[in-house]
């Protein structure tokens, strides 16, 4: 396994991090059993970052990621996140104290890695649809900083989704120490300058933008929530409907979009798909670490052994851009 560098924490981190999340699932759904032996495995792997946060499962995922590593005692980073509600807006410090003590509580741990505001962020904000402002986000970091002085979170993030504008004003303010960005094959754009006509979310090249802040890059919906797959069919231990995230109108939209991408398998640069879109989230050298969803042990394994096969050739890479080039706008 491959480590890079955080950003401006300093911490060492596996190129492939596992997602603890309600899309793999296998922290929510999962039979304990298996959750430990495919935690045990991910260490044995090199794995060292685990994400999670209370919104996955309700709370489950962290009591079981508490659980399997108080058992284990490894030598593993660990970060989750703070999920502010409507009624929350209106007291953000008090709201943040409160999820991180319950975090404390349910992860069995005197102290968090990493602690990242879990909502998107808006020019506004938008309590019923879950967005925070520019304004909200200092206001939380405030309260991270706050809760570093007593020794409560070791650093503290943001997520990148929601106005590309919005988020390029909390990277540029240079408060946070890294940003989980949703990059991927369908939509590339916060890692690549896509064509004009692109048809998905412009993020306007988040990842260099906050790179150059020192900051540090978790990759998200590497695999678009499973698409990248070239299948609809789930696991069992998987969320059964996935919404897309800055890509296709549905989760058949963006298994149809990721066929496109089977070139890349044809003329043998990858095994599968899959191994595609790992290899391209780690293609990028700022992304300190890809998430990938885990839903079982094989889908383990074979993140593993396709993350060691490093970045894409760049013959490949230069196929890409055609791919993106012929992307068909959004049908509605
Ligand atoms: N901050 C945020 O707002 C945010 C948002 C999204 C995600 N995240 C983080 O990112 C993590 C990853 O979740 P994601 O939503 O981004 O999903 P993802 O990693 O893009 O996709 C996960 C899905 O990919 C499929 N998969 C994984 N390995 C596979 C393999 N080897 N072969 C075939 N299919 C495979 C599984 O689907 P099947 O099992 O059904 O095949 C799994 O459910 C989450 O756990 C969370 O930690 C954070």
């Amino acid at each position: 396994m491959k480590y890079r560098r955080l950003g401006r924490t300093g911490l060492e981190v596996s190129v492939l991090g596992f997602g603890c999340g309600a899309v793999g699932g296998l922290l929510v759904r999962g039979d304990r059993r298996e959750m430990a032996s495919v935690l045990a495995r991910a260490i044995e792997l090199g794995i060292n970052y685990f994400d999670t946060a209370p919104s996955y499962g309700d709370g489950l995922s962290e009591s079981n990621v508490g659980l399997v590593l108080e058992e284990l005692k490894p030598d593993v980073l660990v970060g989750t996140k703070v999920l502010l509600m409507a009624k929350d807006m209106e007291d953000i410090e008090r709201a943040v104290l409160e999820s991180v003590e319950g975090s404390l509580k349910r992860l069995r741990c005197d102290r968090i890695d990493l602690i990242q505001l879990h909502n998107p962020v808006g020019s506004q904000r938008q309590p019923d649809q879950g967005r925070v402002s520019v304004d909200d986000v200092e206001l939380a970091i405030r309260t991270f900083q706050k809760l570093q002085r007593q020794g409560k979170v070791r650093f503290w993030g943001i997520t990148g989704l929601g106005d590309t504008a919005a988020l390029q004003r909390v990277v540029a303010a240079g408060h946070a120490d890294t940003i989980q960005c949703c990059f991927n094959l369908i939509n590339p754009t916060a890692g690549v300058q896509t064509p004009a006509g692109f048809p998905f979310q412009n993020y306007g090249q988040l990842i260099d933008h906050a790179a150059r802040s020192q900051m540090g890059i978790i990759g998200i919906r590497v695999l678009a929530g499973g698409a990248l797959s070239g299948s609809a069919a789930r696991h069992p231990n998987a969320l059964q409907i996935v919404k897309p995230i800055a890509s296709g109108r549905d989760f058949t939209d963006d298994v149809e979009r990721a066929c496109h991408f089977n070139f890349l398998v044809e003329e043998r640069y990858v095994s599968d798909l899959v191994e595609a879109a790992i290899r391209f989230a780690i293609t990028k050298v700022e992304v300190s670490t890809a998430l990938v969803g885990i839903s079982d042990l094989a889908q383990l394994e074979q993140a593993a052994e396709y993350a060691n096969r490093g970045p894409l050739p760049p013959e490949a890479l230069r196929r890409l851009n055609k791919v993106w080039m012929d992307q068909t706008p959004i049908k509605s």
